[in-house]
């Protein structure tokens, strides 16, 4: 029989896990919580959840079909990848079937299955979203972070992507793209996009084009990187964003037929951890992807209000002197404090983990510290998300005004909080 020494010796967690720790824009989530429990005003600009209602003909859709409780095939209920297929040929114009479609339970689950199911190492631009450098620490992969500061939007392009791959044309890599970016906010034009993707065809480099945000691009006018580089794009996308459906975790890649045995060894591993996407949730999100009228709508409204609170908080923070990437999809900003870096520092503050901490305890607004997203600990940047309003209400007000001229009558905590985080500089 083991004694207790003895198993404590032998129970170990694996050094790649144990030195990760709890993902960032969670761990945030809970501090703010714990504030408000304590009696603190906190404006949540530090969680990037949707603010929208999940429209009512999809949650019509769940309610109808709460009763499915069978199990579903792994990659997928046939309906919903068939839905998701028109709605990628639709947007895209090439021609995407219900087979090229894997469902999951949230993409972040089909990102980290990807990560673990390919031979090689991955590629993020930096700054990136918080989850996937840790994905490759669970999967046992190098990451590398390409630095992105020379270009004013702070995203990857052609010719940092070409420098760093020529310094390893053998190497097999994956690369995750996302715009619009989480967390700067900016997108691609067309031009980009086919400058990557003749980069991308060059070193035959897999490409994960993180597209959760696409519908909510300021303008209305994404474009996928699968229109210029077919056959090595994946393109992840889900419910939690546009359709305000976090929550119920659903998630979708779209494959070239050329990324099939990709496609496969997941549904292996699928098959062997969550089984298949919860079932009433893929019934429901069936009615999501056909993208009826008033979805489009719903959708069309949405950007609007983005875009309109995403431009004012750009003009109140930029008019103090913070510089930014522009707004131009999604829910977030990336506001850098270089400008104010001395007095920063006169206050004990010289990175953006201090920054944050102390802007959250002395104005109550939450951000997350640029080094989440990959920066140097000493970049004073951080992620806002504009997001803290109540995303019925400001539906509503739209249906109503059209527009959204009055910010305070749609996001007043956005207002308050633009005022005290120029007051906490100035
Ligand atoms: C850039 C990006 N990719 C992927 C995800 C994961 O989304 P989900 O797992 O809800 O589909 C998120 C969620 O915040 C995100 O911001």
């Amino acid at each position: 029989m083991l004694h207790w020494v003895e198993l404590d010796h032998c129970m170990q967690i694996k050094y790649n896990i144990r030195t990760l720790k709890p993902s960032a824009t969670l761990a945030i989530n809970e501090y703010s919580n714990e504030l408000i429990r304590q009696g603190k005003k906190v404006y949540k600009l530090g969680f990037g959840q949707s603010p929208f209602p999940v429209p009512d003909e999809v949650v019509n859709a769940l309610i109808e079909h709460a009763h499915e409780k069978d199990y579903l095939p792994v990659k997928g209920l046939y309906v919903l990848r068939e839905a998701v297929a028109s709605y990628h040929t639709r947007r895209t114009m090439m021609s995407v079937t219900p087979e090229d479609v894997l469902i999951g339970p949230g993409s972040k689950e089909l990102l980290f299955i990807a990560q673990l199911s390919f031979n090689g190492d991955l590629i993020v631009p930096a700054p990136s979203w918080v989850s996937y450098s840790p994905q490759a620490q669970i999967t046992q992969k190098e990451c590398f972070w390409i630095d992105t500061s020379s270009n004013p939007k702070r995203l990857l392009n052609a010719s940092l992507l070409e420098s760093f791959c020529s310094m390893h044309p053998d190497r097999r890599f994956m690369v995750i793209l996302n715009y619009p970016s989480n967390p700067t906010g900016a997108t691609y034009t067309s031009s980009e996009l086919k400058a990557l993707a003749e980069v991308a065809r060059k070193y035959k480099l897999l490409i994960i084009s993180d597209e959760i945000y696409g519908e909510l691009t300021h303008n209305g006018e994404h474009r996928s990187l699968t229109e210029f580089y077919r056959e090595g794009t994946i393109v992840s996308s889900g419910l939690s964003k546009w359709c305000g459906a976090g929550g119920w975790r659903l998630g979708t890649f779209t494959f070239p037929e050329e990324l099939r045995w990709l496609s496969d060894a997941m549904a292996v591993v699928a098959s062997e951890t969550f089984t298949a996407t919860s079932a009433p949730i893929q019934y429901a999100a069936v009615k999501a992807f056909e993208f009826g009228p008033n979805i489009e709508l719903y959708v069309n409204q949405s950007r609007v209000i983005l875009q309109c609170i995403s431009q004012y908080v750009y003009g109140e923070l930029t008019s103090v002197g913070l510089t930014m990437p522009e707004p131009q999809g999604g829910f977030y900003l990336f506001p850098d404090f270089a400008q104010f870096r001395e007095k920063l520092n006169k206050k004990g503050i010289t990175t953006s983990s201090q920054l944050c901490r102390r802007i959250l305890e002395e104005t109550g607004v939450a951000l997350l510290p640029g080094v989440d997203f990959g920066q140097s600990p000493e970049e004073l940047s951080a992620r806002l998300s504009y997001v803290d309003f109540d995303g019925k209400k400001a539906l509503d007000y739209i249906k109503q005004h059209g527009n959204v001229k009055d910010i305070n009558a749609v996001a007043p905590n956005m207002v308050i909080a633009c005022q005290q985080l120029k007051e906490w500089l100035l």
